[in-house]
C-alpha cells in the first residue's frame, strides 16, 4: 500500500479450493469466456515493485493493471511512461494501462512504446473516442474504453464492435481502496449482453473495490476482467488474496446466466 491509495480493510475469507497459478489451465466462465485477474499497482509498494510482480506472478495474477493519472482528469498524479516501461522489464504478462488523462490520443504512442498491451482511454476525456479506436488500430495495441460510475453504457455502445476492452469503474476514478458502487451492476449486465449479441470476444473489465465479495457479483453480471488493488496489495499474503478472488470470480461465473 502506498500513498496514493487509501487503506481498506477487507475480510479474511474461507480458504479456495482452488490454487491456480498461471501455468495452469486459465480459468473460464460457463460460456467458455477466459476469467482474467489484474493486481493494480497503484496499490503495491512503489519502493519494491519487482518484488510485487513477482509475487503476484507467483500467486497467479494473469496480467497488471497501471493507473495513469495526470492531476486534470482526475485530481491524483500517479505515475506515467517510466514506470510502464519499468513495468514491462520486469513482466510478461499483458500490461492493462488505464489511461485517465485529458489527452489519451495524444499519448497513445507513448504508452504503446513504453510497453502497453491494452491501452484503456476513457470516452469522458477530450479526446474524440473513434479517433482514438482508430489510432490504437494504427498502432496495432489493443484498446478499451473505460466508462465513469455515472456515464451511461450508451455512451460506449456504438464502440463496442471495435474494442479489445469495455471497462466500467466501480468507483469514481482518482484512488485506490474505495467502496464497490453497486449501481454499476446493471450497466455490466448491459454491456455483456452486447458483446455476447456483437459475437465479441472483448475482455469486460471491472474496476474498483473490487473484493472477494463483490467480484461474485460483477463475475455474475458478465465481468470478465477484475482489476484488484487494495484487495490483492493489502499487506496481507498476496498469493493468499488472489486465490480468494479468483475462488469469488470462480462462483460468480458460475451464477451467470448465459
Ligand atoms: C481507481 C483505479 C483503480 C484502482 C483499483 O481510479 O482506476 O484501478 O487502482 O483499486 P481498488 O481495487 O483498491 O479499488
Ligand atoms: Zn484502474
Amino acid at each position: 500500500m502506498n500513498s496514493l491509495a487509501s487503506p481498506k480493510e477487507t475480510a479474511p475469507r474461507p480458504r479456495s479450493r482452488y490454487i491456480y497459478s498461471y501455468e495452469m489451465a486459465p480459468l473460464v466462465s460457463q460460456g467458455g469466456r477466459r476469467l482474467r485477474l489484474a493486481p493494480s499497482l497503484l496499490s503495491a509498494d512503489f519502493g519494491a515493485l519487482g518484488d510485487a510482480i513477482r509475487a503476484a506472478e507467483a500467486g497467479g495474477a494473469d496480467a497488471f493493471h497501471l493507473d495513469v493519472m495526470d492531476g486534470h482528469f482526475v485530481p491524483n498524479i500517479s505515475f506515467g511512461p517510466a514506470l510502464v516501461a519499468a513495468v514491462r522489464a520486469r513482466t510478461k504478462r499483458p500490461l492493462d494501462v488505464h489511461l485517465m488523462i485529458e489527452e489519451p490520443l495524444r499519448y497513445l504512442e507513448t504508452f504503446h512504446k513504453a510497453g502497453g498491451d491494452t491501452l484503456v482511454f476513457h470516452v469522458e476525456s477530450r479526446s474524440d473516442p473513434m479517433a482514438v479506436v482508430r489510432e490504437g488500430h494504427r498502432l496495432g495495441v489493443a484498446v478499451g474504453a473505460a466508462i465513469r460510475p455515472d456515464t451511461p453504457f450508451s455512451t460506449v455502445e456504438p464502440l463496442v464492435d471495435q474494442l479489445d476492452q469495455v471497462l466500467v469503474m466501480s468507483v469514481h476514478p482518482g484512488f485506490s481502496g474505495q467502496k464497490f458502487l453497486p449501481d454499476v451492476l446493471p450497466k455490466v449486465r448491459a454491456a455483456r449482453e452486447r458483446l455476447d449479441a456483437a459475437g465479441s470476444a472483448a475482455d469486460l473489465s471491472i474496476d474498483g473495490g473490487v473484493t472477494d465479495e463483490t467480484a461474485v457479483d460483477a463475475a455474475a453480471a458478465g465481468a470478465t476482467f477484475f482489476v484488484c488493488g487494495n484487495s490483492a496489495f493489502n499487506g496481507k499474503d498476496l498469493g493468499e488474496n488472489l486465490r480468494r478472488l479468483r475462488a469469488s470470480v470462480e462462483r460468480g461465473a458460475a451464477r451467470a446466466v448465459r
